[in-house]
């Protein structure tokens, strides 16, 4: 059969609000033309992000009865620790309330002043955790992964040739440790081959420095690996992510998305050392390590969804259900990042809107006539998330890419759903013209995307 339909059975509904485009002109003005400050009743179709919005399975909602809410050596803590250690191989699994603890605790303890941190692209939360320590967070992607027009298997890899020149230049000294992003979120989810982390984690072994994944999407990467990279076509999604981890030296990891839970995180790694420190600073800042800033009926809902996600029926809508969406836009002549990634529609805002330059934030544009249009609601990753304005010249530095993330929140929406967002994204592209840029009237020292404020210009 040609159709890919959801593996699933609808049991339990939530209703939609509609709104008229008139309220929400209001709405989008009270919330400073930031989709963050607008309430979610307000939203019809909620694309903000892929993270924590998952519908829980049925044997999930179940395991949340079932979880042992101790407060030390709770049984749900066991059976997550021994689900990630079969599937990761790591030694010391650390779990905390959800991805940038875990990335807050490992950098505290390996970052610090005059260090750097390559990655292939930094999201931007870990970027901040890097950067807050006081250590450079440094992007190394393939060139080929900045061009949106073109089509590649993996454009979510490292750049060897730049990875050994930095590693070469800086040393074990001054690299605490390497990360590879699966699949590479700031860069459209883009994934990254098996080739590449084996490569990377080979360079890294010559010069003696750990290599970790930031693996929130793993089961994606790896189902990309597998219908992408020739030899991996007959091995299971568990066999291709136990691969990708045998080459890592730990991982943090946000359960919001491939853990398809609501709430949850970890840290994993095999020093033991670092796993000492770190339940340190989890104690602290999380809680004990037994539960980490989860309750028990988390960790246990973390666990059985750490399974289901490895199911390749699901993985198989799962990619080929947002390439639906992607191919629809597509077929409207409205340009988007191409190929599609594994979570999210990426529109590129540069091409889309080209008479907006970035220091007027055309992604930002586009994302809220989206929603004026709509009620859908999406989110920028370009020059608000990842430009910068120098503090001494005042000179604007846009972010390389400009675009609109159509995050795509897992077993949540149907077909007409998506069908309904591609009419919206037609209406906008016929009166593309008619848009104008947005001018900052507010903006934080840091993540400034969260909380900054607009007018329209
Ligand atoms: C690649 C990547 N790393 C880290 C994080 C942070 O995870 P969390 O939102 O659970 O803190 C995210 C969240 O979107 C992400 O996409």
């Amino acid at each position: 059969m040609k159709t890919i339909i959801e593996p699933f059975k609808i049991k339990s509904v939530e209703p939609l609000r509609f709104t008229k485009r008139k309220e929400r002109g209001t709405i989008l003005k009270e919330a400073g033309y930031n989709l963050f400050n607008i309430h979610a009743d307000d939203v019809l179709i909620d694309l903000l992000t892929d993270s924590g919005t998952s519908a829980m399975s049925a044997r999930q909602w179940a395991g949340m009865i079932e979880g042992d809410e101790a407060y030390a050596g709770s049984n749900s803590f066991y059976r997550l620790e021994q689900t990630i250690t079969d599937l990761t191989g790591f030694h010391h699994i650390i779990p905390t309330h959800q991805g940038r603890a875990a990335e807050k605790i490992l950098f505290n303890i390996v970052g610090g002043k005059g260090k750097k941190v390559p990655n292939n692209t930094h999201f931007d939360t870990t970027r901040a955790n890097v950067e807050i320590s006081g250590a450079e967070a440094v992007d190394l992607l393939i060139p080929d992964g900045l061009h949106p027009n073109l089509k590649a298997d993996f454009k979510g890899n490292m750049d060897l040739d730049a990875l050994e020149s930095v590693l070469r230049k800086e040393g074990p000294e001054r690299i605490p440790l390497v990360m590879l992003t699966v699949t590479n979120n700031a860069n459209a989810g883009q994934p990254v081959s098996m080739d590449n982390i084996r490569k990377t984690a080979e360079r890294c072994r010559v010069y003696g420095i750990p290599f970790f994944l930031d693996a929130c999407r793993f089961a994606e990467n790896a189902y990309f690996i597998k219908i992408r990279e020739p030899g991996y076509e007959k091995k299971t999604i568990r066999e291709i992510a136990r691969e990708m981890f045998s080459y890592a030296d730990g991982c943090t990891m946000s359960g919001k998305k491939d853990g398809l839970v609501n709430m949850g995180g970890f840290l994993a790694v095999n020093d033991d050392e670092l796993a000492r420190q770190a339940r340190n600073i989890l104690i602290v800042t999380e809680g004990f390590p037994t539960y980490g800033g989860l309750a028990g009926h988390d960790l246990e809902a973390f666990a059985r969804g750490l399974e289901e996600v490895l199911e390749e029926d699901y993985l198989k809508y799962r990619i080929r259900s947002v390439a639906y969406l992607g191919k629809q836009i597509e077929q409207l002549g409205a340009p988007i990042f191409q190929p599609p990634g594994g979570h999210a529609i990426y529109i590129d805002a540069k091409a889309f809107l080209p008479h907006i330059p970035p220091h007027e934030y055309p992604g930002q544009a586009l994302a809220c006539e989206l929603y004026l249009c709509g009620g859908i609601r999406t989110c920028e990753i370009g020059s608000l998330m990842f430009g910068k304005t120098d503090p001494k010249s005042g000179e604007f530095k846009p972010a390389p890419l400009e675009m609109v993330r159509l995050a795509i929140p897992r077993r949540v929406y149907t077909q007409s759903h998506m069908d309904y967002v591609v009419e919206c994204i037609e209406a906008v592209f016929r009166k593309r013209e008619a848009l104008k840029g947005l001018r900052i009237v507010y903006e934080p020292p840091v993540l400034r995307h969260f909380t900054t404020k607009f007018e329209s210009i």
